[in-house]
């Protein structure tokens, strides 16, 4: 038996507020894992690339208006349609580093008023992430940071009300890191997590599904 082909990867998500640095950090932990030989990917949600990432792309974009309702089924259908890969990916032994899951879907559109609880239904059955990382930072000092983009949900009230979103979907999973600081300390701080989580789950943590 090759031991190793047995091992699967981790499945690592970053969640929290727009310019958060979850995109720098996803990247320089690509890099880090990389380094270390590991067989890892970096991805994100929405992945524009696809017909539904696109109708989600121009909404964005405020190109085109959606039912808040439509919209998140899109996010949500965004996710599934990646879902077989997904898990092939993880059980062939890579590691997915991923920027934004199922608890963006819920906390952008509870936030916009919608009930958790019907938010969170179209995301059962996607895979559970292993480990969710949460990068902490004031709405208010956010929004400083080389301004928004433009995109729909980029303004500061509106991101105010997701970070208390966020504040109830978290639990004690969770791990949070202060991204106020500066990038290296955040960056030391998650190699450590995330490189816990990989061994965890090269150990054999059984691969396990939303919401559990
Ligand atoms: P991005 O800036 O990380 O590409 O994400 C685009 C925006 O979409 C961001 O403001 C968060 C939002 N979003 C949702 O509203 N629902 C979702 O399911 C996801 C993944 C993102």
């Amino acid at each position: 038996n090759n031991h190793k082909s047995d091992s699967r990867g981790a499945l690592i998500v970053l969640e929290g507020l727009d310019r958060s640095g979850k995109t720098s950090q996803s990247s320089r932990l690509l890099s880090y894992l990389e380094g270390l030989s590991h067989s890892v990917e970096s991805w994100r949600f929405p992945d524009r690339n696809t017909g539904v990432g696109q109708m989600i792309s121009s909404y964005l974009a405020n190109e085109s208006q959606l039912d808040d309702h439509t919209i998140h089924l899109l996010f949500s259908a965004n996710r599934w349609e990646k879902r077989s890969l997904m898990e092939s990916k993880l059980r062939s032994g890579t590691t997915l580093i991923v920027d934004r899951y199922s608890f963006s879907g819920v906390a952008f559109s509870s936030a916009k008023g919608l009930d958790i609880e019907w938010c969170k239904a179209p995301e059962i059955g996607l895979l559970a992430p292993d480990l969710v990382l949460y990068l902490d930072i004031p709405p208010e000092k956010a929004a400083e940071r080389g301004g928004y983009g433009g995109e729909r949900y980029e303004q500061l009230e509106f991101q105010r009300k997701v970070a208390h979103s966020y504040q109830i979907l978290r639990d004690a999973s969770w791990k949070t890191v202060d991204a106020g600081l500066p990038l290296d300390d955040v960056e030391k701080q998650l190699r450590e997590m995330v490189l816990d989580c990989v061994t965890t789950c090269q150990k054999g943590k059984v691969l396990s599904k939303l919401w559990s």
